[in-house]
């Protein structure tokens, strides 16, 4: 499915019946962008900070990416509407966490509005006050480089000071549900 029939024909055929039309994304057209966005596979990290109270904040975060290997920088992008907003876009640090294969229960306790997360899942204090949660395949500590302006969302970019590789299965999302790797 295409928001825009100009753009579909191009896909189907290779090109359009007016050369002149470029495919532009059509308003009102979010669940169906949405949707085309979740053929993307990618996998799923946990974001972790601690905000000006001092209490531990953390969300489920699949926009995650690498940008640069030198310097090391990753990104990722945060709702406006994120609780966890003002904590993540303050000057600061962070720590993105990839889950494994075995931690859908993480990603989904971590997908949920303002619950208490950290009181249902391994973890403690690391360096600059940021929380680490256990059993991982990968963590990245970060200091906020840059925030980014991304229309609903705000792109983060992050400096990469330390980080952690223990392997094992990753936890893919893909088309809205989790998947497991094909084997080889
Ligand atoms: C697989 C998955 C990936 C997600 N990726 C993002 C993301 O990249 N950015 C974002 O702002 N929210 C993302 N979310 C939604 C947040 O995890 C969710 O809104 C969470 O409740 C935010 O927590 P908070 O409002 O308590 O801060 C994702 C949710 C899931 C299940």
């Amino acid at each position: 499915m295409a928001a825009n029939p100009k753009f579909a024909q191009f896909l189907t055929n290779g090109m359009t019946t007016d050369s002149t039309t470029a495919p532009h994304p059509v308003p009102d057209q979010s669940r169906a962008l949405r949707d085309t966005l979740g053929q993307f596979a990618t996998g799923v990290t946990v974001v972790t900070t601690t905000d000006a109270n001092g209490q531990p904040v953390g969300m489920t975060v699949n926009s995650f990416n690498s940008v640069s290997l030198d310097p090391p920088l990753v990104l990722w992008s945060i709702d406006k509407e994120s609780l966890g907003y003002d904590a993540f876009t303050a000057e600061g640090h962070f720590a993105v966490h990839v889950l494994r294969a075995d931690q859908q229960h993480v990603s989904n306790l971590f997908a949920g509005r303002g619950a208490d997360k950290f009181g249902q899942v391994r973890w403690q204090e690391g360096p600059n006050q940021v929380p680490l949660l256990a059993e991982c395949a990968a963590v990245f500590h970060c200091r906020l480089a840059q925030c980014i302006e991304g229309g609903d969302h705000t792109i983060l970019l992050g400096e990469v000071l330390d980080f952690t590789a223990n392997g094992g299965e990753p936890l893919i999302f893909h088309l809205g549900r989790y998947r497991a790797l094909a084997g080889d």
